[in-house]
């Protein structure tokens, strides 16, 4: 699925054939509209297959200093070609490529040099990207291929790695307190960014849960608009689920209290609201909704900084010996890409055909701009998150070195598998254990591998420059180990078995499409669009007839996938899950269930996790009632 790579394909290509390439055959196949300009990198490499160039390179300099990247052109004609090569630097610095013409022979390669000069003055975590051009002349039939690399102006700055809140033991239950407020934060040098947190101006602490305990949260809402908390990844009552239907006025606190029922994992918590009056608002109302109460939105509280990790533990886990102390060898590693204007503030993404999908050209990791995290020489254990509103990473270290990925979404995996990407759309979480030992004083970098996507991942009509590049997302030193350094882990985690799909007799459909829709419709708050009962098990087939991945999430307890068109899922989804990757034109089978809490006036959501697609109304509501209730109709606020 990388045509303009010329070099030998990396260790788990072949899973990316198997899932990917149905749902790329099925989009070439059926909709051979397409229409890929030139310019998007994997349009271009699928029709310039008589050139190829090795792939997008992800390194990082210092502000003042000029930064060389090597590529392979590769002549994959029967002829002898000639390229003319130009590149580009959009944030226009110095660039330039040499040679900037070569004749290369049928089947041969020739290496071109392309030389960034930083400037002084470059903020550290900018991310400089360029293009370098290759285009055939004549007598050859006109090819011109593309290919980004990116280059990261280094800064001084540790990870940042969220407080955490263990939780105070108060007649035996577990209480936690979180303040949402706004304030300003300084990512850039000198400037103050107006953005929300909770108990802090960015983001929110990890919140620590044990399963079996009774968890009791409070949650201050001090902004000045309308807002819920979602406990995402937790199956509790709906009425405890912090959705639309749970909003907090400002000046209010809500009291949740809950047993915790999930499985050791990785959850996370954000807003959740959703006005009736968004429901009919224009795009332009949409754009800065912040101002205005009835305006207040999940895409634009969450992208202001309202979001925090929480954290599952249980017995089952703590036996597994598996690294679990936060902070040194357990991190979390939330990843959001943000847009700044030039007075600092945070900007929807000002280029791309879909502004609204806000997407970034900097990129956070824990709130921290081209992060430096200090991590011993042994087994490190990474809790990812894609936080952000919209954009796709697929995460790898920069010496593409394996590691095992223990966790999907909502439990431990059966067994831990070995892999050198991960995959992650809005929402979804994976746990990985990467083995430092023996890297004591080195650097290695932790990379979005996005020039890997293809059509089927990204979409061309949201696709920008950073969905085809590789590039840097933070440092890490390998300090020396720590007294009882976690060096193996068990290769199996857990025993959570597989419901055949033929043992349940309810099934249903939901197709997604764009405009951002389920089953041709939008979210109203008033309406139930699915009634469940209690103890029941659905299949669940959602099938996407648009040209771009939804990351699609069910509240609730967590779900299994069955199938990709037809196919069983990688052992690494096989799991439990609650946010599922439904690529272009796929379809996805999974088996929900409602076992656990029946509320006939508290709905659960399922819904695109793209943040403004949800906000836009790809949402719908269910409900859960035991086999004696009678239906009673929602009742908003
Ligand atoms: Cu993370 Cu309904 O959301
Ligand atoms: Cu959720
Ligand atoms: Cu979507």
């Amino acid at each position: 699925m990388s045509p303009q790579s010329a070099s030998p394909a990396p260790r788990t290509r072949s899973h990316r054939l198997t899932r990917r390439c149905l749902a790329a055959l099925l989009a070439l196949l059926v909709a051979n509209a397409w229409a890929v300009p030139a310019q998007w990198g994997y349009g271009a490499a699928r029709a310039a297959a008589s050139l190829s160039i090795s792939p997008s390179l992800a390194s990082s300099g210092a502000a003042g200093t000029t930064q060389s990247q090597a590529h392979s052109i590769t002549n994959n004609s029967p002829l002898p070609q000639t390229f003319n090569l130009s590149v580009e630097s959009r944030q226009s610095w110095a660039a330039s490529v040499s040679p900037s013409q070569v004749q290369i022979a049928p089947g041969a390669s020739k290496s071109v040099t392309v030389q960034v000069t930083i400037p002084s003055d470059a903020p550290p975590g900018t991310l400089g990207l360029t293009t370098l051009t290759a285009t055939n002349v004549p007598p050859a039939a006109p090819t011109s291929l593309q290919i980004r690399d990116t280059l990261l102006v280094t800064g001084t700055a540790a990870l940042k790695v969220p407080p955490v809140q263990m939780g105070a033991l108060v007649g035996g239950q577990r209480t936690y307190a979180l303040t949402e407020a706004r304030g300003t934060t300084s990512f850039l040098p000198g400037v103050q960014t107006p953005t929300a947190g909770y108990n802090g101006t960015f983001l929110g602490p990890t919140l620590v849960f044990t399963k079996e305990e009774r968890i009791a949260l409070s949650v201050t809402n001090n902004l000045t608009e309308v807002t819920t908390t979602h406990w995402h990844g937790l199956h509790l009552p709906g009425q405890m689920d912090g959705g639309p239907h749970q909003p907090i006025e400002p000046g209010e606190t809500w009291r949740p209290t809950f047993t915790v029922i999930n499985e050791a994992s990785t959850a996370w918590y954000h807003p959740h609201p959703h006005t009736a009056e968004m429901d009919h608002a224009t795009n332009a109302e949409m754009a800065h909704p912040m101002v205005t109460e009835s305006g207040a939105t999940t895409g634009h509280q969450v992208y202001a900084g309202l979001a925090g990790m929480i954290i599952i533990r249980d017995s089952a886990s703590e036996a597994l010996g598996l690294p679990h102390t936060y902070g040194g060898d357990e991190f979390p590693v939330v990843v959001q890409d943000r847009n700044f204007d030039a007075d600092g503030s945070f900007s929807p993404y000002p280029e791309i055909q879909d502004r609204d999908l806000h997407k970034g050209d900097h990129f956070l990791v824990n709130g921290t701009l081209a992060g430096t995290l200090s991590a011993p020489a042994q087994m490190v254990r990474l809790h990812l998150l894609n936080g952000s509103n919209a954009r796709f990473y697929n995460f790898g270290f920069s010496d593409s070195r394996s590691f095992y990925q223990i966790a999907s979404d909502n439990a431990l995996l059966n067994q831990r598998v070995s892999r050198n990407r991960v995959v992650l759309g809005p929402g979804e979480r994976a746990e990985i254990v990467v083995d430092l030992s023996g890297a004591q004083g080195q650097t290695l970098h932790f990379l979005n591998y996005a020039a890997e996507f293809g059509p089927a991942d990204v979409a061309p009509t949201s696709v920008d420059d950073y969905d085809q590049a590789n590039y840097i997302l933070f440092s890490i030193n390998v300090a020396a180990a720590t007294t009882n350094a976690v060096t193996t882990i068990p290769a199996t985690l857990n025993h959570i078995a597989r419901t055949n799909p033929n043992d349940v007799p309810l099934a249903r459909t939901l197709t997604l499409n764009i405009p951002p829709s389920i089953n041709g419709g939008t979210f109203e708050m008033e309406v139930v669009n699915i009634t469940a009962t209690l103890g029941t098990k659905e299949v669940w087939t959602i099938v996407n007839l648009s040209e771009e991945t939804h990351p699609f999430h069910i509240h609730d307890s967590p779900f299994q996938i069955v199938s990709r068109n037809g196919a069983a899922p990688p052992e690494y989804e096989q799991g439990l899950k609650d946010t599922v990757l439904v690529h272009a034109l796929e379809r996805v089978v999974l088996i929900k269930d409602f076992s656990g809490y029946a509320d006939a006036a508290s709905p659960f959501m399922y819904h695109c996790h793209i943040l403004d697609h949800e906000d836009k109304g790809m949402m719908g509501q269910f409900i859960i009632v035991d086999g004696r209730s009678v239906y009673l109709p929602v009742v908003t606020r």
